[in-house]
Formats: C-alpha cells, structure tokens, sequence
C-alpha cells in the first residue's frame, strides 16, 4: 500500500485579499505554498504528488516546487472538492484503490512533521482513515441572522472538534466518495465531510492546535511567528 499526496493550491484566497493567492504570498521569502510542500515531502515517503492549479494560476512557475521532481499539477475546479477529484483522476493508473491519499491545504505550512506520523501511523491499519483535528477553544454560539445578529443558544462545545488538515483515504473510497457528492451537489469543504456523506465515521487524531490555515491577514504574521518557533 503507497502514500500520496494531494495539496489542493487553486483556490483564489478572496479573504486574504491581497493581489495574489494566499497560497503565493511569502514567509520569509519563500511561497507558503513551497513551504507546506517541502515539509510534507520531505517528512513522509509519499510515492507521488499532486497538485491542483488554478486555469489561471501564473506564479507556480516561480516556485521552488516547479523544480521539484516529486511534485506533479494538474488543473483544478470551481471548488475545494473539485480541485481534489481532478488531482485522484490524474492519480489514476498510477495509484491502486487501497492506497492511502493524505490532502493537505496549501495554506497550513505550520503543519508538524510529528503529527504528520502520527496520523499515518495511527490510521495505516484502519479501513477508512480519519483526519487531524484539535479540540475547540471558545465558547460556541448558535446565531440568527438579521439587522442585529442575536444569539438563539449556546452549543455544547464538548463533542466540538476543529477538522485540520491532512485528511487521509483510501484512494478508491475517497473518489468514490467525491463523485458521489458532486453529482449530488452536496457542498462538501473537506475530504472528511465527503467520506461522512457516504456513511464512513472517520477517526479523529488530535492535532497540534497550531497547525493554522492561513485565511485573513493577520494569520500571516502568526504562521510566522509558528514557523519561527517550531
Ligand atoms: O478556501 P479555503 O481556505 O477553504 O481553501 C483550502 C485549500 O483548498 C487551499 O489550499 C485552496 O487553494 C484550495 N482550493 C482549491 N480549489 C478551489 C478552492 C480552494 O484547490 N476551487
């Protein structure tokens, strides 16, 4: 059974609002999206990579991992689901249906290579796989929207946990999974809610909280003061 590895980097970052991709903009002088990258590849023996693009997308070129032999693109989708099913078409032939495939955000170059094993190897035997994920902090509120937001109650955050990322499948049942949903046009924003549509319970394995996905400006500053520390 191989490992691959899929780091969907199409998408257009409209939070961060800045005039590239988040996955683009630099910490210390280096793509973040090249960061991420080389910490996974170089922390697990993954037979190949993935990485969807965006039609548009103009800098990849200029990244270390275009001259990366491990690393393969493809082009992505409208959507986070639609980027990772086209990069497992492009796997196909090259990957069996019992493979593992781990997916990995481009924007969570905090990712630690301790969790990264831990994942694998707490999952390698398990037949559906599972995700990391970190206990919530804050106290959650369920809001209805109007003129002003009010609260309508306090969830109970004790069952609550954060989905990070990488989300680790099987590659046969995660294709399988994603289709599913397209056709369906369930709005899925991780691997795990896919495979939870299609009646799996994935296994939760606890995370480094820091493991941040870096989404409005201010993240940027903190992923570097993470990076910087680890
Ligand atoms: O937008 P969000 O932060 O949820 O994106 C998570 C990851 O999915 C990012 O790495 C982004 O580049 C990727 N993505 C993608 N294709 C899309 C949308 C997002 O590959 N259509």
């Amino acid at each position: 059974v191989d490992l691959w590895l899929i780091v969907p980097a199409a998408g257009i970052g409209q939070r961060m609002k800045a005039e590239c991709p988040k996955q683009y903009l630099k910490i210390n002088n280096r793509f973040i999206l090249d960061i991420t990258l080389s910490r996974l590849l170089d922390s697990a023996p993954f037979k190949g990579c993935m990485v969807p693009l965006n039609a548009q997308d103009h800098w990849w070129p200029d990244s270390e991992s275009a001259r990366d032999a491990r690393v393969q693109t493809c082009t992505g989708g409208s959507e986070r689901a639609d980027s990772v099913l086209s990069a497992l078409v492009a796997l196909e032939g090259l990957a069996t249906e019992d493979d593992w495939v781990l997916v990995h955000d481009a924007a969570r170059p905090c990712v630690h290579r301790e969790d990264l094993a831990r994942l694998i190897s707490m999952l390698s035997e398990h037949p559906v796989g599972g995700l990391l994920a970190a206990p919530v902090a804050d106290t959650l509120k369920l809001v209805e929207a109007g003129p002003l937001p009010v609260v309508s109650e306090t969830v109970d955050r004790s069952q609550l946990w954060r989905a990070l990322t990488p989300q680790m499948f099987r590659f046969g049942a995660l294709k399988k999974a994603l289709s599913d949903c397209l056709e369906k046009a369930q709005t899925v924003t991780d691997e795990s809610s896919a495979m939870e549509f299609s009646g799996n319970m994935p296994v939760l394995v606890e995370g480094r909280p820091d493991n941040l996905k870096i989404t409005v400006p201010s993240d940027l500053a903190l992923a570097e003061f993470i990076l910087s520390r680890q």
